[in-house]
């Protein structure tokens, strides 16, 4: 399913989570892309490296409400928002503490909601129309098990740029979903699993903004995946049962 293609030509972006990882690769993606300014926030933005007099720095812990305020007075201009700031804390739901579960849905569920909610009259006001991806999983679509309370915060955030959308539709404001599979992260550092890059992922999950894909899965196992999940959704379930 397609939403309205995104100029990225002269957007004004902002990444949070900007600092390391997928974040700082897409900063970099959308420069090349030709995106005229990124806000790249990070918890930290002394550790925003400036390579390019388009990139802004940008101080955004997503679970501190004052700071998402501050942040969307800064950056009043922003026509496309990716929320990409995530953490992996909880594993096995049967033995995760529940601190550890809480950890991640404060990020990826109230973190991204609380700053799409701080947006909206931004973004709303963008002439043209405005974008938000959700930067989410492959297991936001079926649990890895061994990840279990972190599939749950991811398909929980699945869940709601599922309602955002027809609700910011309305507001001309388009709102994709980014599934990726395992990147070359500190975040799966520890795990031996095939990985993408995190430079090649950015660079696809661009593209797929550019084409406006509702659902964009931005690397080969995340299509090969994306593929199945369409045809199949049981099989895809028991696929990743066996991760
Ligand atoms: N790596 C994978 O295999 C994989 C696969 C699918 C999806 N993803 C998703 O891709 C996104 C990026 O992950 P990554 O692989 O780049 O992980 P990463 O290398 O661990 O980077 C995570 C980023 O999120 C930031 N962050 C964490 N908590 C935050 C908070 N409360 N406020 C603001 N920023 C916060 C971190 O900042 P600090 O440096 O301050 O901690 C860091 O910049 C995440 O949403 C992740 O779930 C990753």
């Amino acid at each position: 399913m397609n939403a309205s293609a995104t100029k990225l030509e002269g957007s004004i972006a902002l990444v949070t989570g900007a600092n390391r990882g997928l974040g700082k690769a897409l900063v970099t993606a959308l420069l090349q892309a030709g995106a005229g300014k990124v806000y790249a926030a990070a918890r930290d933005e002394k550790q925003i490296e400036a390579t390019s007099s388009r990139v802004v720095p940008l101080r955004l812990d997503v679970t501190k409400p004052e700071q998402i305020a501050a942040a969307a007075s800064r950056a009043a201009d922003v026509t496309l928002l990716i929320n990409n700031a995530g953490t992996l804390s909880s594993f096995n739901v049967l033995t995760a503490r529940q601190a550890d579960i809480e950890a991640d849905f404060r990020v990826q569920v109230h973190g991204t909601l609380n700053v799409i909610k701080a947006f909206v009259p931004v973004l709303e006001r963008a002439e043209g129309g405005a974008t938000i991806v959700n930067v989410l999983s492959l297991a936001s679509l079926a649990s890895v098990p061994g990840m279990g309370g972190y599939s749950a915060s991811k398909a929980a955030a699945y869940s709601i740029t599922q309602a955002l959308r027809p609700e910011l539709k309305k507001k001309g404001i388009e709102m994709l979903a980014a599934l990726p599979g395992p990147i070359d992260t500190d975040m799966v550092k520890d795990l031996e699993l095939p990985k993408n890059s995190a430079a090649d992922t950015a660079r696809q999950l661009v593209a797929g903004i550019a084409r406006g894909d509702e659902e964009i899965f931005p690397d080969p196992m995340a299509q090969q995946m994306g593929a199945l999940w369409r045809h199949d959704p049981k099989a895809f379930e028991r696929a990743f049962a066996s991760f």
